[in-house]
């Protein structure tokens, strides 16, 4: 079977057994605080097994493209140095929702395994799960009793809680596993070593592809296990080990996956796959990051300096430094991987080939910035090793922070120069660095404390700016030590910030009279959460929630036309440009769009001009809700990338054949109440995206008036002249003339005083010596006169003092062999002298300034000039 195949019988199984094909979420998660990436099949149906949304199909499958590249589950490391690891894999899975659960669950596997994809069953292995006494977890007899009916019983292997209880992160829900592992030794070697010992020990060959989780429980913040309302089943098969294991190769690499890329990179490199461990690990690692970093870009996250933009430029640069330094690739290669890629997975995830050129060039620009650090790095470190005979860890730690060097390559370059690297010092460094960024980020989030019961939030801020309502539940939330509450409220018009736009605020209401501020609302999960700085004293009872109507006004304004802005872009750009980021907010909206050149300011005029104009046509909003998402892609919506879309959407229209998208925001209900939109700023964010900002209705005139009247006060300087472009045109110039002329005369009346000054010399000492307070307008000319009469005047101590409009100031200047000579320092005088102008100042030994504050000053210190020559 092709891989191709082994997906979609996988696909067509669990259809047969009445499961719903659903599809694979983004793999950039954007409402849950616990995650930044999608680690595991099951995270888009969190909500579900907790029970805070009700599931549409109580039966479901789907291949998830999975990253587990931070966090609890994190294999970065292994990638590419094994041969079963991956940054992006596939996940493929079924799902129950309360429905069936462990004797469907393993039967299902089982008869898949042996009956479609015919897997010897010589070669398997399950684990199940002894219990833990700790947790007062027992052994999982159920799910042994029933492998018992269908594998020999020696194949049924006690795993502990590491291994047998699957939990997605610190909190959230867990329950015991059974997983199934495929011995892909030859025979010989099973022979010799049974694989029984092998399961779960790390070898390369006797490895884990399915995992059968039976989701029970809730981990909270405190450690404990609370039961779910339900018991679900969530499985996880690892296609890219399942697809070896029917194709029978020893490498996840080794299957027709990986093969076409790899191929590609062997042919261009001109190293064979195979040739050397050394080369065959930069090809892995290269096949599996491009995978990571093109579906990340693809799904919304663009490489950046923090978080998971961070993340993914590190893997990016994993990537290009195994080939830098492994491959020969100096220039930039590994975007023409990209092509290839969306091709494979076209018809799986489209989402790629979709934005092809986009994805490449993002990856071309970042591979072009890191070369250009990698050899600013390499240099860095030449000069380093030069003079130094060890590499201490704060060092090593510099070419990993700043110039993006993992530490296996400060270690080669290390090695090839007889050096050796402090590693402990590094990891100490390393290990500070993590515990800063963790202090800096940390949010410490309590247990939900139940005030009422239901878990369910009815919105109806689509329609109403207050309601009614009660508590629902309630923790508290700690950053950087500030105390806020989270509330969940029964019924809310509140909008939870999402698609771009930002939370509502305003107030709670209680029936005794209590007003609390809602500071902003957002979604978490499945979970409309509003977030207060202090708890209401009394929290049963009804409450009146109020959204602060004014800031809402703004906000739907500027939504509404970001809407318009997203079509007349289409139009005047062209149909590539892809909304690649947006926010909404009162005062302001932000758009991000994939388009490869800066826009013009013609092509702006344009925009602008298509905006208000549907703004005058004054459209009214049409809003359907609770259309089913097929319907509404075939209607010819406007969908976005990263985007996870449920069964049902809601359409905004604003013209039928002008703009309409999938969006659960809020929005003017004519266009005509935005007023007038006005673009303020284009610039670039990253490769191939710009940026646009725009105000529109009260902002929007605010800004006007304020540019109506300064021009208008800029004319009135002028005298209000008919023409004043040309006013200001001549001003100009008539002003650069009049500084030409300026400057000629001082320059004219400096060289005048030079002869002056130069017959006040005395000679005092052997040396020339000349202190005096001159009349010039400003520093340059002074400074110009001290060395026109230094450049005359041979073994010359000088002086000179000047005061600009109550500012005074010093120059001292020595002919320099003289202050060789005698060691004098013009600096160190000068510095003297100012203390009677009570100012500072330094320079050379040969020529320093000082300024000050007191002009009265100025006479004592052009007298005292002489006591250095005595
Ligand atoms: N959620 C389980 C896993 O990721 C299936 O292994």
């Amino acid at each position: 079977m092709t891989s191709k195949e082994i997906r979609q019988a996988f696909l067509s199984f669990f259809e047969s057994k009445s499961h719903q094909i659903v599809p694979s979420a983004p793999v950039v998660v954007k409402n849950d605080p616990t995650l930044m990436f999608t680690n595991a099949g099951m995270n888009q149906f969190k909500e579900l097994f907790l029970g805070e949304v009700q599931a549409q199909y109580s039966r479901v499958t789907d291949t998830q493209r999975c990253l587990r590249v931070s966090g609890k589950h994190n294999d970065l490391e292994e990638v590419g140095i094994d041969t079963y690891h991956h940054t992006l894999f596939e996940m493929l899975g079924n799902w129950s929702f309360g429905d069936y659960f462990k004797k469907e669950a393993i039967s299902w596997a089982w008869e898949l395994f042996t009956q479609v994809y015919k897997l010897d069953t010589d070669r398997l292995y399950v684990t199940i799960f002894e219990g833990d006494q700790s947790e007062e977890l027992t052994k999982d007899v159920e799910a042994y009793d029933l492998w018992k009916s269908l594998i020999a019983e020696e194949r049924i292997l006690l795993g502990n809680k590491k291994d047998n209880f699957w939990e997605m992160g610190e909190t959230g829900p867990c329950g015991p596993c059974t997983e199934i592992h495929y011995d892909m030794r030859p025979d010989q070697e099973r022979q010799a070593i049974p694989g029984q010992e092998l399961v779960n020990g790390d070898h390369p060959q006797v490895i884990e592809v399915w995992n059968l989780v039976f989701m029970q429980y809730n981990r909270l913040k405190n450690g404990t296990l609370e039961s779910l309302p339900a018991k679900h089943v969530d499985t996880g098969l690892g296609f890219e080990r399942l697809v070896r294991a029917i194709q029978g190769k020893t490498s996840n690499y080794d299957t027709d996956v990986f093969q076409p890329i790899i191929q590609f990179i062997a042919s261009k490199s001109q190293i064979e796959y195979g040739a050397d461990e050394k080369t065959d690990i930069a090809m892995r690692v290269l096949s599996d990051h491009i995978r990571a970093v093109s579906f990340a870009i693809a799904d919304g996250q663009l490489p950046s300096n923090n978080k998971a933009g961070y993340v993914i430029r590190r893997i990016l640069r994993r990537a290009v430094r195994y080939g830098y330094t492994f491959l020969g690739f100096k220039t930039p290669f590994i975007n023409e991987l990209v092509p290839l890629l969306a091709e494979q997975f076209t018809g799986v995830f489209d989402e790629l080939h979709q934005q092809q050129s986009f994805v490449q060039k993002v990856v071309l620009e970042e591979e072009v910035s890191f070369l250009r650090t990698l050899t600013i790095g390499i240099q860095r470190f030449e000069t380093f090793a030069a003079s130094h005979d060890k590499v201490d860890g704060d060092f090593a730690f510099e070419l990993f922070d700043t110039y993006g060097f993992p530490i296996d390559l400060t270690e080669l370059l290390s090695r090839e120069k007889g050096l050796q690297v402090d590693m402990d010092g590094f990891r100490r460094a390393l290990q500070q660095q993590k515990e800063r960024s963790r202090a800096a980020t940390a949010i410490d989030t309590s247990d939900w404390v139940i005030v009422s019961q239901g878990d369910q939030t009815d919105f109806v801020g689509y329609d109403k700016l207050e309601a009614m309502t009660q508590i629902l539940r309630y923790r508290k939330i700690s950053s950087k030590g500030n105390d806020q509450y989270q509330l969940v409220l029964a019924v809310t018009p509140f909008y939870a910030e999402g698609g771009g736009q930002i939370g509502d605020s305003g107030s709670l209401v209680s029936f005794t009279g209590e007003e609390i501020y809602v500071t902003d609302t957002k979604k978490e999960n499945g979970l409309i959460v509003h977030f207060v700085n202090e708890l209401p004293a009394v929290l049963q009872g009804d409450f009146k929630a109020v959204v602060d109507k004014a800031k809402r006004i703004d906000i739907e304004s500027n939504h509404s036309a970001t809407h318009l802005l997203h079509a007349a872009l289409k139009e005047v750009l062209g149909e590539h440009v892809n909304q690649k980021g947006s926010l909404v907010n009162a005062s302001v909206l932000r758009f991000d769009v994939s388009h490869f050149a800066k826009i013009t300011a013609d092509e702006i005029a344009r925009i602008e001009d298509i905006v208000n104009h549907k703004i005058r046509e004054n459209i009214v909003l049409n809003e359907q809700r609770s259309i089913p998402y097929r319907q509404a892609i075939d209607s010819g919506v406007t969908a976005l990338f990263g985007e996870k879309y449920g069964e049902f959407v809601r359409i905004i229209t604003l013209g039928e054949t002008f703009s309409k998208e999938l969006c659960g925001g809020t929005h003017v209900s004519s266009t005509g109440q935005i007023g007038y939109f006005k673009i303020i700023s284009e610039s670039a964010v990253a490769a191939g995206v710009r940026r646009i900002e725009a105000i529109t209705g009260t902002h929007a005139f605010a800004v006007i008036k304020e540019q109506f009247d300064l021009v208008a006060s800029m004319r009135e300087l002028l005298n209000n002249p008919k023409d004043f472009i040309a006013a200001i045109s001549k001003f100009i110039s008539e002003n650069a003339e009049l500084k030409k002329e300026v400057e000629n005369n001082i320059k004219e009346r400096t060289l005048s005083m030079r002869a002056d000054l130069e017959a006040k010399i005395e000679i005092v000492n052997g040396v020339n010596f000349l202190a005096a307070t001159v009349d010039l307008p400003n520093a340059d000319s002074v400074k110009m006169l001290a060395y026109a009469i230094k450049g005359e005047i041979d073994n010359l101590f000088l002086v000179l003092g000047a005061d600009f409009d109550g500012k005074p100031s010093l120059i001292v200047a020595i002919t320099d062999s003289l202050a060789k000579e005698r060691g004098w320092n013009a600096g160190a005088i000068v510095k003297n002298l100012a203390k009677d102008i009570q100012g500072g100042g330094g320079g050379q030994p040969f020529f320093a300034t000082a300024g000050g504050k007191n002009s009265k000053g100025l006479p004592q210190a052009i007298a005292r000039a002489k006591e250095f020559l005595t």
